[in-house]
């Protein structure tokens, strides 16, 4: 494997291709104390990685070479680290004092002067007889706002009930309409571009069912066309150039959460963020959590060649972590040049799936144990439950910890179809608790691995030409659903015939 600055790991990858983990750990008798750190709520365990030491350094030394904490001030200070939008990428700024120089004081006070405007604009809605508030977004828009208020739903203020739209697909505004009364209600409509087709029909249909714009709120970074739109100016929060879409939770765009779990959890989300952002600035790449996280993750990804990557929270109130890191991870990492325009010399972002345990363990997980492919897992835990069922707690916990022991050791067996080949890597995370501070120190966690992740491999973790070709696509084609004879004229002939296939069937 040849990395963003050319280092030969292949050395490391063959000797420990097929190394036992029980192996690893025994020849190693420190390695399961060593191999963890800790930053305030959060640890990060990894002595269940197919490396040793010798790898580890390697990989350690490569992170200093590449300069990834020098890579972490850019961020942070501002730097156009998004080459091919000429973009800063400051969410820090969102969140933290750290950044250095008047574009980052520039971008501070404008954070400033928008949280002062959401709480305003949170405090006139408890006035208001509105109790139901529907954020409507998608991608980044939608997914961290969702993840965040779903899971911390115990830290929820009764005053609002906070939902979310974000597919096209009439089915979930007309599944979530039907719950609700639109005197009581309220619209956020949240999209940076206001471009996005799904946003925008959604929003329309809000706008008409509530009946009064006075209630339709957006946060956008083209304030300009959300007023064409309809909503009321002084409703229009700001969103910037300088913040990418999945990175922008901390901003107006988690007004939702601001809403649902009230002002002073907000602060303690962005609160929990900023210490990991101090963090990544001070830490050393050895002691460095998502610096580690991230060698760990391009170890799997390249020098080992595994494809997919499983995200297994055994927590339910993280069910949604997975999707939210597909977004994170997967549109950051999924390229195939370099920031250069170079064309990239191994494999990029892994597959990214998951899903909650203990529930997954009764379906894909057979495929984990027994399956010819190795996928690298990543468990997450929380100590301290928001409940009081101490038999379900223990019980889930038990499992969380088998299932990576067991991943890791398998086991012998005189019938074939009952033995278990282990040396399957895995790491764990732990919370002590799922609090605001704790869930915000952990998103900051992945996003900071995410762009070391993209600084090894020497590509643009910020922007996201993958996703516009089939939006040009589908708009050239909405005519054709409508009018045949706008179909007639198209050049794919598979197209052709499916759009025969619609019309025949409707
Ligand atoms: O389609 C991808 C994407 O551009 C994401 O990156 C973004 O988070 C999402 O669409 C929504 O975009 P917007 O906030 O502009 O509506």
């Amino acid at each position: 494997m040849r990395l963003a600055h050319g280092a030969p790991f292949a050395a490391h990858a063959e000797r420990l291709r097929k190394a036992s983990i029980p192996a690893l750990l025994a020849a190693d008798a420190v390695r399961a104390r060593d191999w963890s750190a800790r930053l305030g709520p959060l640890s990060f365990h990894y002595a269940r990685q197919r490396l040793d030491r010798a790898a580890l350094a390697a990989l350690v030394d490569l992170a200093r070479r590449v300069d990834v904490p020098g890579a972490f001030r850019r961020l942070v200070d501002g730097a156009i680290v998004n080459l091919s939008e000429s973009r800063a990428a400051l969410h820090t700024a969102l969140r933290s004092d750290l950044g250095r120089g008047s574009q980052v004081e520039a971008a501070r006070a404008e954070v400033r002067a928008t949280r002062r405007r959401m709480r305003e604009l949170r405090a006139a809605l408890v006035e208001s007889p509105v109790t139901d508030v529907v954020s409507v977004g998608i991608g980044g828009s939608d997914l961290g706002p969702r993840l965040v208020v779903d899971a911390l739903s115990a830290h929820r203020d009764p005053r609002f009930r906070v939902h979310f739209l974000s597919n096209v697909d009439g089915h979930a505004a007309a599944r979530l309409l039907a719950e609700l009364d639109p005197a009581r209600s309220a619209a956020v409509l949240v999209s940076k571009t206001f471009g996005t087709q799904e946003t925008l029909l959604n929003g329309r249909l809000l706008a008409d069912w509530l009946g009064d714009p006075r209630r339709l709120h957006a946060v956008s970074a083209n304030p300009g066309r959300a007023v064409d739109f309809g909503v009321p100016a002084a409703q229009v929060l700001p969103m910037w150039d300088w913040v990418g879409g999945r990175y922008s939770l901390w901003s107006a765009v988690g007004l939702s959460i601001a809403l649902a779990l009230g002002d002073v959890h907000f602060d303690a989300l962005l609160a929990g963020a900023a210490e990991l952002d101090a963090h990544v600035l001070d830490a050393p790449p050895d002691s460095n959590l998502p610096t580690l996280h991230a060698l760990l993750a391009v170890w799997n990804r390249r020098a080992l060649g595994l494809p997919t990557s499983a995200v297994l929270p055994y927590d339910q109130r993280l069910a949604l972590l997975p999707s939210y890191l597909q977004q994170l991870l997967m549109e950051s990492l999924g390229k195939s040049v370099r920031a250069n325009g170079a064309p990239v010399d191994g494999p990029t972002s892994p597959v990214v799936w998951g899903g909650v345990g203990t529930d997954v363990q009764h379906s894909f997980f057979q495929m984990l144990h027994q399956g010819t492919d190795l996928v690298p897992c990543e468990f997450i835990g929380v100590m301290r439950p928001d409940h009081g069922h101490v038999d379900n707690h223990r019980a889930l916990l038990a499992n969380l910890l088998a299932q990576s022991e067991a991943l890791a050791n398998g086991a012998d067996a005189d019938d074939p179809a009952r033995r278990y080949p282990g040396g399957r890597p895995s790491t764990l995370l732990l919370l002590d608790a799922l609090t605001p501070r704790a869930l915000g120190l952990l998103l900051a966690f992945y996003e900071h691995s995410c762009y070391a992740q993209s600084v090894l491999l020497g590509i643009n973790a910020f922007d996201q030409w993958g996703v516009e070709l089939g939006k040009r696509v589908a708009g050239t084609l909405l005519p054709a659903l409508e009018d045949p004879a706008a179909g007639e004229v198209l050049a794919d002939p598979v197209t052709r015939a499916l759009l025969l296939e619609f019309r025949n069937r409707r």
